[in-house]
């Protein structure tokens, strides 16, 4: 009898420990998962942490050829034919295989479906001038390969081009406005006019075609850059307008005034998302870099290597007249992000479209036979050097806002 109870407490003892460990196992393995989401989450939350608080401005550029272009030139169909260096005779493509590798963290892999579902909706509208397109036409590669063909398009309407991912009821939109504020320069195609003047109080004409924006990336440099501005207050048609001489810093004051005291009163500060991209700088005399004195950047195929290389048309007065500009909007309670590409742009001289990009105008004789003259070292082959400020543009989209 004893022996039975024993045996009969001792299956139960039995079941009992059989059913605590399944329950102990359940246990362990709920703990664990948990534990791993936690650790997942943790090591989220701390390269994101990290992220926001890492200059992304400050690194060195790679060669990586594995991971860049990010798209490719001739699959790209709203590429614009003054970009496209490959289709306009460049041999050496290296300049598209660089990675900016800031040095204390890696800069977000750009998602194109990401970046489409935070628009969704939405409005982003980059406002300046022809740099700013370049950036514009990296945007819009960067994003239309994840998109069919039947629903994205452009539009151009006077001087604003629309690019549209139906979809998504997403516009990625171009404004030109080189001075920011009103002048004669504001057509978007025959702008290149010996006398410039620039109407320095007035910005309504332009700003209304983007106030409703939810995100803007301005930029405005190299159009300022003369000694002297001509200043018009009045209106270009009225008789009795005023046209004063003012030096350039002043100048560049003033017009960032225009569009800093617009942004105030007219864009909903909670919405908006505001970006200024620091200066593009440009590569036109070579013995910055050591060659001689008339080269630029025509032929140069290598990155400049030299740490903090800072070149001479790059204007740090202006840089700081807008980071004035900006601190003096955020003390009014408007967050400017000042974008600042200048330096790791000073870098690569040789990623600008030289001789390869169309000509607006048949080239003499005299100029084919000095390349150097007509080469652009101001603006930059895409895929390239605007394709990384995009992006950095995303990085700040969703970890810096
Ligand atoms: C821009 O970045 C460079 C490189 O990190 C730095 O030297 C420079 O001071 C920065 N300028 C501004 C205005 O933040
Ligand atoms: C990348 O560059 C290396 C060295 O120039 C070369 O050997 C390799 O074939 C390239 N890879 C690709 C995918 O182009
Ligand atoms: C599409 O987006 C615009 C803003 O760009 C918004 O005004 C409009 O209401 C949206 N339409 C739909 C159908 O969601
Ligand atoms: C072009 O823009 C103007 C506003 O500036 C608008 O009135 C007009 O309808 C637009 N045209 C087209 C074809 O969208
Ligand atoms: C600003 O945008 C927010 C969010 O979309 C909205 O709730 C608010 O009404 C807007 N403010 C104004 C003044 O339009
Ligand atoms: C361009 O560079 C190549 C290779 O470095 C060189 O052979 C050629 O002479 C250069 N052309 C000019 C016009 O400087």
């Amino acid at each position: 009898m004893a022996k039975t109870v024993v045996i009969v407490v001792g299956t139960r003892g039995i079941k009992c420990s059989f059913h605590s460990l399944i329950a102990l196992l359940f246990a362990f393995v709920i703990i664990s998962v948990l534990l791993a989401r936690e650790s997942e989450w943790v090591v989220k939350a701390r390269a994101m942490k990290k992220l926001s608080q890492c200059d992304l401005f400050s690194g060195k550029w790679v060669f990586d050829n594995e991971s860049y272009p990010l798209y490719k030139e001739q699959e790209c169909r709203f590429m614009w034919d003054e970009f496209a260096c490959q289709k306009f005779g460049r041999e050496d493509l290296n300049y598209q295989n660089w990675r900016w590798q800031p040095h204390q963290c890696d800069l977000p892999r750009f998602k194109a479906t990401a970046l489409l579902e935070r628009l969704r909706g939405k409005r982003l509208v980059f406002v300046g001038d022809s740099l700013n397109r370049d950036q514009w036409v990296s945007m819009v590669c960067l994003v239309e390969s994840a998109i069919p063909p039947t629903l994205k398009s452009k539009k151009i309407n006077g001087s604003l081009v629309t690019f549209k991912a139906h979809e998504y009821n997403a516009s990625i939109d171009f404004y030109w406005s080189p001075l920011l504020v009103e002048s004669n320069s504001d057509d978007p195609v025959s702008h290149r006019l010996p006398d410039r003047i620039v109407r320095i109080k007035a910005i309504e004409k332009h700003a209304r075609h983007w106030t409703d924006a939810d995100i803007l990336v301005f930029n405005s440099y190299l159009w300022w850059r003369r000694p002297i501005m001509k200043l018009l207050w009045g209106s270009f048609e009225s008789p009795d307008h005023i046209i004063k001489e003012v030096e350039m810093l002043r100048s560049y004051e003033m017009g960032l005034k225009t569009w800093s005291d617009w942004l105030d009163i007219h864009v909903n500060h909670t919405r908006t998302q505001l970006f200024f991209m620091s200066m593009s700088p440009t590569h036109l005399w070579g013995e910055e870099w050591g060659r001689p004195k008339t080269d630029n950047c025509y032929n140069e195929t290598m990155p400049i290597s030299k740490e903090g290389h800072w070149g001479s048309g790059s204007d740090i007065r202006m840089m700081r007249i807008a980071e004035a500009a900006i601190d003096e909007l955020r003390s009014r309670g408007l967050k400017v992000q000042m974008l600042n590409i200048t330096q790791l742009s000073e870098y690569r001289k040789e990623a600008h479209p030289s001789t390869h990009r169309r000509q607006w105008v048949p080239l003499t004789e005299e100029q084919l036979s000095n390349p150097t003259s007509y080469a652009d070292c101001v603006h930059w082959c895409l895929p390239g050097v605007p394709d990384v400020w995009n992006e950095l543009l995303y990085a700040y989209i969703f970890y810096f806002s």
